[in-house]
């Protein structure tokens, strides 16, 4: 496995494709969006020059880097000989089916179709394609340079000789792979969800002041961040959007969104991106 398509540059794209580059990878990124590629390119250019500031590699590696990823805006171009496919389009059922249906037709046949998707079911996924063998969950996490995870998700019609692929394909970027079946949320979304949720409920029921009840997490649990610093992080429209998806899949009061989060979304509090969400930001 030698070339790596990755479609959609956004905050995910950019990141995995980056690190697939730097892996020793022939990557193309592709976006719908010319100015989406530019800002990829963009981010690209930083993350080298930081890492050659920093001495983590040489001239010649960053070299190696710009020789083997290419910016296209044309799907068949990004497609043509890939041995596996990273979709990172935005989280839409009917957008990655498309998107799917018409990638099977420009790939070949032992392409592996892997999905970035954090919520939706891959199985659903690859039911918009003939071989569904090929389709799988490829979870990396944000800011995919620096997170060491790659959750791989097993479809229903997953073929086992896929997971093993994409299991070699996570090592050699020098990433770690958990392996998990295809229930809604997967593992990391669904529990790590469920922290932020009850942290907003906490807040709503007034348990204690939002710094107290991020410092009680933090520090209490040794995590990097508090929940509702890091629902801020991930926007909080994310965050009720996938609450919302938990719930009308497991029909399980548990997932349903705070009232306090329904109305900061509807306020335009999404947190870091906005510049408010339970903190303000700079
Ligand atoms: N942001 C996160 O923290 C995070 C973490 C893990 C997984 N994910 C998942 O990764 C996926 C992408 O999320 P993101 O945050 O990078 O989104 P994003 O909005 O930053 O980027 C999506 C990109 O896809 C492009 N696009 C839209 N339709 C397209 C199409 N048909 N073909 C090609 N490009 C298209 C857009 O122009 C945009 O640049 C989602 O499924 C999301 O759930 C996100």
């Amino acid at each position: 496995m030698e070339k790596v398509a990755v479609v959609g540059s956004g905050t995910m794209g950019s990141g995995v494709g980056y690190v697939t580059a730097l892996a020793g990878f022939e990557t193309r990124l592709y976006d719908v969006s010319p100015e989406a590629l530019v800002k990829a390119e963009d981010y690209h250019r930083g993350l080298i020059a930081k890492s050659l500031a920093k001495e983590r590699i040489t001239a010649e590696e960053a070299d190696a880097f710009w020789g083997r990823m290419s910016y296209l805006d044309e799907l068949g171009r990004a497609l043509d000989g890939a041995d596996i496919v990273i979709e990172a389009i935005p989280e839409d059922i009917e957008l990655k089916k498309d998107f799917f249906r018409q990638a099977e037709g420009l790939v070949s046949q032992d392409t592996i179709l892997g999905s970035n998707t954090s919520s939706l079911p891959i199985t659903q996924i690859a039911s918009a394609v003939e071989s569904r063998g090929r389709v799988i969950g490829i979870h990396f996490f944000n800011p995919a340079p620096l997170m060491k995870l790659v959750e791989i998700i097993v479809g229903m019609e997953t073929e086992p000789d896929m997971v093993d692929r994409v299991i070699d394909f996570v090592r050699r970027l020098g990433k770690e792979e958990v392996v998990v079946n295809d229930f809604p949320g997967f593992v990391t979304t669904r529990v790590g969800i469920m922290l932020v949720s009850e942290a907003i409920f906490a807040l709503q029921e007034g348990v204690a002041e939002k710094e107290a009840l991020d410092k009680a997490i933090k520090l209490g649990y040794n995590h990097p961040m508090g929940p509702l610093a890091l629902a801020d992080l991930i926007g909080l429209d994310i965050v009720h959007h996938i609450l919302e998806v938990l719930h009308d899949s497991y029909k399980d009061p548990r997932y349903r969104s705070p009232i306090l989060l329904k109305k900061m979304v509807e306020a335009g509090r999404l947190g870091r991106k906005t510049g408010r969400g339970f903190y303000e930001y700079e």
